[in-house]
């Protein structure tokens, strides 16, 4: 049975900005196809979920959603159209033919290294009654073979630099879903950023799983650090901010830390994910260092740019541990001051090695340390931002805001900031002056130039 080419797609994407840009770059793909993008899921020909595996309540979500998605294929079916269902992204690789079998509804399973292949994917899907699942692990080619003019949605642009990672920390699923460590080459990475310049990008957001591992070729084929990267990108006329993330406290050179004081383009903010205080949980998480070496980290880096905002991610209650070593965590977190972090409940992951340890902590006592955790960070945030109150910051305008004349952007340090203005001020840095500040957001108002 030969079913229509189908011509508009519904694209949601889960979990990190890794795969907000790959997201991106099927769009801009699936554009040149001459597909359109519908937010209606029972108006779309096209169905792609962009998952995440970090953690088992985002991969559980993708199934819950696929249910949905299988009825509305179904009542389509009834009026003559055909849906394909396609799912995309880490849990696409880390379960491959599983999906299938578990959501038999799904026609094609595509992991992050084979979007190239995704439009010839989608007409053999159209065409064939079985279900494809493509998660090979080829490579750099899908930078290569993803060539479609670059298009941005907001001033404040993703480009991914790195993607993999092998540090292999035991709860984390990551080095199985997205391979080895991989770098692409600075020339390919300044031409793409050219064109999110051209196409009206100000900010440039450097992206790898381990983005600070970055070792890509570079002038003369000799290997280019994450700070010979940013130098490199700081030439380039436009580009007004550049940030870059996650980084792994191990991989956190001298000159990268220089680049903070060195480079004005470079924003004083640094998400430096240390996970957790406790030296016998870092030991056990393999992340290859101890809580006093990240503390005289962050003070090295504080050294060189004494203002910078820093970030975290905390995982509470891995196997095995104590009430000491989340006090241990509280502790870490008191000596270093975030300006704002994530954390999340351990989830045992399958495949990692934490997920076999027999000291697996109880759901209540995650959730009760937890709280307590989330409430230190708080406090942390809200007197971070806080001092932001009188005083005078420079905002890139990212969109529109919800109020009449309001817009919505972000200071150096990465704080959301609402002003009103009038004319678009989307695209434009414009210093204001904070008149409140709240836990996540500050207001102000716009200076006159
Ligand atoms: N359980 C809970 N959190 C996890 N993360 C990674 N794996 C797990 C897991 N199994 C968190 C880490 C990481 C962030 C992206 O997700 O804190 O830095
Ligand atoms: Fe996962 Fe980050 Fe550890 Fe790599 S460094 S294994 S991505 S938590």
């Amino acid at each position: 049975m030969n079913r229509p080419d189908p011509k508009t797609y519904y694209l949601k994407t889960f979990g990190c900005q890794m795969n907000v840009y790959d997201s991106e770059r099927m769009a801009e793909a699936l554009a040149r196809d001459g597909y359109r993008e519908t937010t209606e899921l029972d108006a779309a020909d096209l169905v792609i979920l962009n998952t995440c595996h970090i953690r088992e309540k985002a991969a559980e979500k993708v199934y819950s959603d696929l249910g949905r998605i299988r009825d509305i294929k179904g009542a389509r079916e009834k009026t003559g159209k055909s849906t394909v269902i396609a799912v995309a992204g880490c849990v696409a690789q880390a379960e491959g033919a599983e999906i299938t079998t578990r959501q038999p509804a799904v026609d094609l399973v595509v992991g992050p290294q084979s979007y190239h292949r995704l439009p010839e994917l989608i007409t053999r899907a159209t065409r064939e009654r079985a279900s494809i699942v493509e998660t090979e692990f080829p490579g750099d080619e899908k930078f290569e073979r993803m060539k479609a003019p670059r298009r941005v949605s907001s001033p404040s642009a993703f480009l991914t630099v790195q993607e993999g990672c092998d540090k292999f920390c035991t709860f984390c699923v990551v080095p199985y879903t997205r391979g080895a460590e991989f770098s692409r080459p600075v020339a390919k990475i300044e031409d793409e950023a050219r064109e999110l310049v051209r196409a009206g990008a100000k900010e440039i957001v450097l992206l790898g799983q381990n983005v600070n591992a970055y070792h890509g070729e570079g002038k003369g084929g000799r290997a280019a650090s994450l700070a010979d990267l940013i130098a490199q990108l700081a030439r380039i006329d436009g580009i007004e901010r550049i940030r870059y993330m996650t980084s792994h406290p191990r991989d956190m050179r001298d000159d990268l830390i220089a680049a903070h004081a060195e480079v004005p383009q470079l924003m004083p903010f640094l998400h430096l994910p240390v996970q957790a205080g406790s030296d016998r949980v870092l030991a056990k998480m393999n992340r290859k260092h101890t809580a006093a070496e990240y503390v005289d980290l962050i003070s090295r880096i504080r050294k060189a740019r004494p203002d910078i905002a820093l970030s975290s991610d905390f995982i509470v209650g891995f196997p095995g541990e104590t009430e000491q070593d989340a006090e241990d965590t509280i502790s870490l977190i008191k000596a270093v001051g975030f300006a704002q972090a994530f954390s999340f409940k351990y989830s045992q992951r399958p495949g990692t090695p934490a997920a076999g340890h027999g000291e697996q902590v109880d759901e209540g006592i995650k959730s009760e340390r937890l709280q307590r955790l989330q409430a230190v960070l708080d406090e942390q945030q809200v007197s971070f931002n806080a001092r932001s109150l009188g005083g005078v910051v420079p905002v890139l305008f990212e969109r529109k805001g919800r109020e009449p004349h309001e817009f919505v952007g972000r200071s150096p340090y990465l704080q959301l900031v609402h002003a009103a203005g009038s004319g678009d001020l989307v695209g434009q840095t414009v210093n204001v002056a904070v008149n409140e500040t709240r836990r996540s957001s500050l207001s102000g108002v716009i200076e006159a130039a």
